[in-house]
């Protein structure tokens, strides 16, 4: 940690470096976390000085921390590891000046915080300059690509500059709290290991819905719900829920165990994308009481070539010896009733139930990821009373990882992935075949979506998706968890 290592940061004004990347070196900052020989260069088209541009970045970072965290005195501290260099990334002449600028450094991470459709040009500029020295590492942030082929191309890009070790490529799932803390639940208590698979798991949920809808993010109309959040969030959440225990938390043996999972992933094709597959766009509806447009009407959308599904469900299985048979039933979606991501492990009913109550209520672990990180154990025990003698409730173990931290806040995920690249530790970064392997399993689905015409189901703002999408599981016998 005492070596010199300089962050360079591509697309330094893009909303993600606004709102995520430098709010989360601000607190890394308050926490003491950075190194003190840490620089952070900002690079971006913007013809400012290095005093404006850290005024201009103040009142979008300001608001964000929020007066109980902001402090001037931080604040300072953290500007003094800024330069800011104009550049045009396409330019390969340009990168001189960014050479001139690394010449001290030992560790060069470059942050790619700009439009995907820029990485493999960078990445090209940067193999052709002299920039590329010492340990370099490079950061890329989703979406490599927009399906196999592409995602391929810029893996090749990317390869041809730097070694796979040097590759961060970001999902930033990964970095939240209660995502790490799934690892732990998982391989660290026997009693719940040892009931993880099909013996005793009916079947598994994951849902990760947000209430606000686009938001004017303006590739959003290329990609989709799928392409967007399933190809990379809920693939990872549902490989880190179904894989088998790594032989350690290195990078290397987490990976090799989720890419199996991504291998056993059943393809959904023509024959079985109308069961096991639901598509939805929100039309106009409410947002906390107020009326919302739909989305063919957000800034944008080109109403009449828009594809786009803003939502989506899907019935998956895994084809090995632990998951057999067990479907995981996924769902994502915006402009949902409220911001909500939790896994839900549905433990089967008993074999034989001895209360004469006639209750069989099975067991459900519920594992939140936002908001009110923690884990709740649905228990079934006796309800206290005289009257009825073995009457049977469903009570919850809750473990409230906010309120047992003694912690003001859980950290957000990019500071954890922050530190992470900064010390050169890999294990909460997707690997190459990984992202690859997403999606072949994605590309498939949408081939089937396309080839056999299925039908886009228009769901109100402020609902839980189209009705199809409970009709999709309760032909099951099942529900989703309320
Ligand atoms: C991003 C998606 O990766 O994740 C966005 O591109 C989405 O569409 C966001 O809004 C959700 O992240 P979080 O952390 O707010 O759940």
């Amino acid at each position: 940690m005492s070596k010199n290592t300089d962050l360079i940061v591509f697309g330094a004004n893009s909303d993600l470096a606004s709102r995520k990347l430098y709010p989360a070196l601000y607190d890394l900052e308050g926490s003491q976390l950075l190194p003190e020989r840490l620089r952070i260069l900002s690079l971006a088209r913007d013809d400012v000085s290095l005093a404006e541009y850290l005024e201009s970045l103040e009142t979008k970072v300001g608001p964000i921390i929020g007066g109980g965290r902001w402090s001037g005195k931080i604040w300072r501290k953290f500007c003094k590891r800024f330069s800011y260099l104009k550049i045009d990334f396409s330019e390969p002449e340009q990168y001189d000046a960014l050479s001139d600028w690394m010449s001290e450094s030992h560790t060069s991470i470059f942050y790619l915080a700009t439009v995907p459709d820029l990485f493999e040009k960078i990445c090209a500029n940067l193999g052709n300059s002299d920039c590329l020295r010492g340990d370099c590492r490079i950061v890329l942030e989703k979406p490599i690509g927009h399906d196999l082929d592409s995602c391929r191309k810029v893996n090749g890009v990317v390869g041809d500059c730097f070694p796979e070790e040097s590759i961060y490529r970001i999902d930033h799932y990964l970095g939240k709290e209660t995502v790490q803390n799934l690892l732990v639940l998982r391989f660290a208590n026997r009693f719940i290991n040892t009931q993880w698979d099909q013996s005793c798991i009916d079947h598994v949920q994951i849902t990760v819905a947000e209430d606000v809808g686009i938001e004017g993010r303006s590739y959003y109309d290329k990609f989709g719900q799928l392409r967007d959040m399933v190809q990379s969030h809920l693939m990872q959440l549902l490989c880190l829920v179904a894989m088998e225990p790594p032989n350690s938390m290195t990078a290397e043996s987490i990976r090799e165990e989720k890419i199996k999972i991504l291998r056993a992933l059943r393809p959904i094709d023509n024959g079985n994308v109308a069961t096991h597959s639901v598509r939805g766009r929100y039309g106009a509806g409410w947002h906390r009481g107020q009326p919302v447009q739909g989305y063919l009407d957000e800034p944008g959308v080109v109403k009449k070539n828009s594809k786009a599904e803003t939502f989506v469900a899907i019935k998956a299985f895994i084809d090995n010896w632990r998951w057999a048979g067990v479907p995981f039933y996924l769902r994502t979606g915006k402009r949902m009733p409220d911001k909500l991501t939790e896994i839900v492990i549905c433990y089967k009913s008993l074999p034989h139930n001895i209360f004469s109550s006639g209750q069989n209520i099975p067991n459900r672990l519920v594992i939140r990821l936002q908001p009110n990180e923690g884990i709740e154990m649905q228990m079934v025990s006796k309800l206290q009373s005289l009257k009825e003698k073995m009457a049977l409730v469903r009570q919850n173990l809750d473990l409230d990882f906010l309120g047992s931290s003694g912690m003001d806040r859980i950290p957000d995920a990019y500071e954890r992935l922050l530190l992470d690249v900064i010390k050169g530790d890999q294990s909460l970064f997707v690997g190459r075949d990984e992202v690859e392997q997403s999606w072949r399993w994605c590309d498939s689905l949408i081939s089937a979506w396309n080839q056999q015409a299925v039908e886009l189901k228009t769901y109100p703002a402020g609902s839980w998706g189209p009705g199809k999408s409970e009709m999709m599981i309760e032909r099951d016998g099942r529900s989703w968890n309320e």
